[in-house]
């Protein structure tokens, strides 16, 4: 038999007419960096309590609940953490998903540290892309960024296992903040020019409640262009898809694309197709959200897959979110009350 087209299956649209189309998979809420704007180590320390291990969803309940997911219409993967790369045996759940019938996308996002050791196993499993965070290629403010004093070596290192071992795309983003890694802007340029490498700049968010988030830390996509284009002239392209995340430049000297992914001075709110699952299972339709839909309770009580599936398209359709378009608006209380953060989600 034949599978049947992705492009005629039926598709949930949630209240703002968006379709669901991206599924990005939390591993781990644990990660081997503290970065100071996501998980400071002040606060993540030693008697942190991180997910226990019970809580954690296993392989086959990930994997039962994307191809539910899928079904809903989503057609990329993307898996994040915490740190992805920290969950053991990750070739075994890519392995899996990679096998689901109209997943057309496998991506993953990793602070890059333990890449070396893990990029040739996770494309052979079938990871297609790979994003690796960075921020600075200043060894001390990277060291200081990471809060634990580690070797930005070792994740160029990273970045070259990946190239070494035949990715179709990798891409490097770096998020920029006021007066901590400004100069950043010009040196990862520099240094990713004419690699093939996709380097995006995000603008910084106030996700969560951990990083003290001001106005005045952000630094603009505009901002950005401006100083990139004073060096090398940079020309608009084409987005690869709707809802892309990111505007796309190419050097104009032909030594690739960059991208500006502009979250806080021009929301794109309006064409987001995703949603997230976290490690313990829960379903979030916004990287703002305050909750989840919990699936690891009725998954775990041998809920059917019709039934699942009625909860998932019940979920997606009653979706209105709109965060950072609303943001402006919004009051102080609800900017930062009870918010799920980051390393819960992955970005
Ligand atoms: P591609 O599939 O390669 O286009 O990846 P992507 O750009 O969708 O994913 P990636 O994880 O690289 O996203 C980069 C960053 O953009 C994330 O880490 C977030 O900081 C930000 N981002 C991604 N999706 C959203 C979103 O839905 N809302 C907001 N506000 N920011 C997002
Ligand atoms: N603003 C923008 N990007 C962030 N990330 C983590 N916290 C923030 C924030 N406050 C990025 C990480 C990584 C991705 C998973 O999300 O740097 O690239
Ligand atoms: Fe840093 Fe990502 Fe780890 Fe958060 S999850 S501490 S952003 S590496
Ligand atoms: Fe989507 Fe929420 Fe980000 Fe807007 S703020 S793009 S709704 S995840």
């Amino acid at each position: 038999m034949s599978l049947p087209d992705s492009t005629h299956l039926p598709v949930v649209l949630d209240r703002l007419r968006r379709p669901l189309r991206d599924l990005r998979i939390s591993v781990t809420d644990r990660c081997n960096f503290r970065c100071t704007y996501c998980m400071p180590a002040g606060v993540f320390g030693e008697n942190y309590r991180f997910l226990p291990r019970k809580d954690v969803l296993r392989f086959e309940e990930i994997e039962r609940l994307v191809q539910l997911i899928v079904k809903q219409g989503a057609r990329k993967l993307r898996i994040t953490g915490g740190e992805p790369l920290v969950r053991a045996e990750l070739p075994t759940l890519l392995r899996a998903l990679a096998r689901i019938p109209n997943v057309e996308d496998l991506a993953l996002t990793t602070n890059g540290y333990l890449l070396s050791e893990q990029a040739k196993d996770l494309k052979a499993a079938g990871l297609q892309r790979l994003t690796i965070s960075l921020d600075s290629l200043d060894s001390d403010t990277f060291a200081k960024l990471n809060g634990r004093g580690y070797a930005l070596q070792r994740v160029l290192q990273g970045i070259q296992s990946a190239e070494n071992a035949g990715y179709r795309q990798i891409k490097i983003n770096a998020v920029i903040q006021r007066g901590v890694n400004e100069p950043d802007v010009l040196a990862l340029a520099e240094y990713f020019r004419g690699t093939g490498h996709i380097l995006r700049f995000i603008e910084f968010m106030d996700v969560g409640t951990m990083n003290d988030w001001k106005p005045r830390d952000v630094v603009g996509g505009d901002e950005i262009l401006h100083t990139l284009s004073e060096h090398w002239p940079l020309e608009p392209i084409d987005p690869n898809y709707r809802g892309e995340v990111a505007t796309r430049y190419q050097y104009a000297d032909g030594a690739g694309e960059i991208g500006l992914i502009r979250s806080v001075t021009a929301p794109f709110c309006g064409d987001c197709t995703r949603a997230r699952l976290s490690a313990d299972g829960r379903l979030v339709t916004c990287l703002f959200a305050q909750s989840g839909l919990d699936l690891k309770t009725p998954l775990r009580d041998g809920i059917s897959d019709a039934k699942l599936e009625a909860m998932l398209r019940g979920f997606w359709s009653e979706r209105h979110d709109r965060y950072s378009e609303e943001r402006a608006s919004l009051h102080e209380e609800r900017l930062k009350s009870g918010r799920i953060e980051m390393f819960e989600i992955g970005g």
